[in-house]
């Protein structure tokens, strides 16, 4: 998830409909700037609890790793991890059974995320690259919005490894292991999705630092909290619907606005963290919400030239 904005950066020219990344293309992770739990704020369910800040630190050591070595650590979770993991996913199972769209559960299942157990980023990242091209990167903290944004620009998604407090297992400030892969990484197994997030790195890229925050707001109100029709119907596909029991109920209760998706109008639209959305976006389909997007990116290379 991002955060603050950051300066404009001047990038070279790139081909816009470049779908392949190899390894050679990617930029240096350890070059990568995040920010750790001790600049998270004091309202963290687990910032006054050590031993939790202990194992935090510890996790997010080993994303480091990966970011000397390029080789993603799998995590011995403990049994108490395991244990919110069983309960979130469980209670969470039963709302996607009702909302989730159905390439979302499909995906889930062809990926191996289970109730049972929390999956790792390395068995995961196999699969993706084999699908869609796409990659995990571990990283131990919340990352600003254009070095986040940037990653999908070579089909990479920045990836936290460690779990939310047990105290409060319906809630995180931050992203998390439930959060990662429950509620985004199924969707990069849909190449039209993939595709999509792909150009909306890519505007990253480009984007002065005005274009940055519509940006932010496109990526909000699709890959967050984007719903999409089904035959007459209207699903979740969104990664902070779909992750947090909360904000799903909420997402197809009485008080929120579905609204036909226009690009136009969700780059205008702001989005509010501190409460449950009142307005959602739907979209018509995967492979229209890329289209639309690749125009609107394209116009930044236009205004560049
Ligand atoms: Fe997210």
């Amino acid at each position: 998830m991002p955060t603050e904005t950051a300066t404009t950066t001047a990038e070279p020219a790139f081909r816009v409909d470049n779908y392949v990344v190899k390894d050679e293309d990617l930029p240096e992770f350890r070059d990568m700037e995040f920010e750790d739990i001790n600049q998270l704020h004091l309202d963290h369910p687990g910032a006054n609890d050590p031993e939790y800040r202990r194992r935090r630190d510890y996790i997010a050591g080993l994303s480091k790793k990966f970011r000397e070595t390029g080789v993603i650590t799998d995590v011995d979770y403990t049994d108490e991890e395991q244990g919110i993991w069983r309960h979130v996913a469980t209670r969470l199972e039963e709302l996607h059974q009702k909302h989730a769209s159905p390439f979302y559960l499909k995906a889930k299942k062809d990926l191996g995320i289970s109730t049972e157990r929390i999956p790792q980023l390395s068995e995961m990242n196999r699969c993706l690259k084999q699908l869609t091209g796409f990659r995990l990167a571990p990283i131990e903290g919340l990352v600003e919005t254009r070095g986040f944004l940037s990653w999908l620009s070579y089909r990479v998604m920045l990836s936290t490894q460690y779990i939310r407090h047990h105290s409060r297992p319906d809630y995180t400030p931050e992203p998390d292991i439930v959060h990662e892969s429950i509620g985004h990484i199924p969707m990069f197994t849909n190449p039209n999705f993939a595709d999509y997030s792909q150009f909306v790195g890519h505007g990253a890229r480009l984007a002065n630092d005005k274009q940055l925050e519509e940006l932010g707001r496109l990526y909000l109100f699709t890959v967050e909290f984007g719903l999409v029709e089904h035959d007459d119907d209207i699903k979740a596909y969104g990664a902070g619907l779909l992750s947090s029991y909360g904000e799903l109920e909420h997402a197809f209760g009485d008080e929120v606005e579905r609204r036909p998706f226009d690009l136009e109008e969700v780059i205008n639209t702001e989005y509010t963290y501190s409460d449950m959305q009142p307005l959602l976006f739907v979209i018509p389909s995967y492979a229209e919400l890329k289209e639309a997007t690749r125009k609107y990116i394209e116009s930044f290379g236009e205004a560049r030239a």
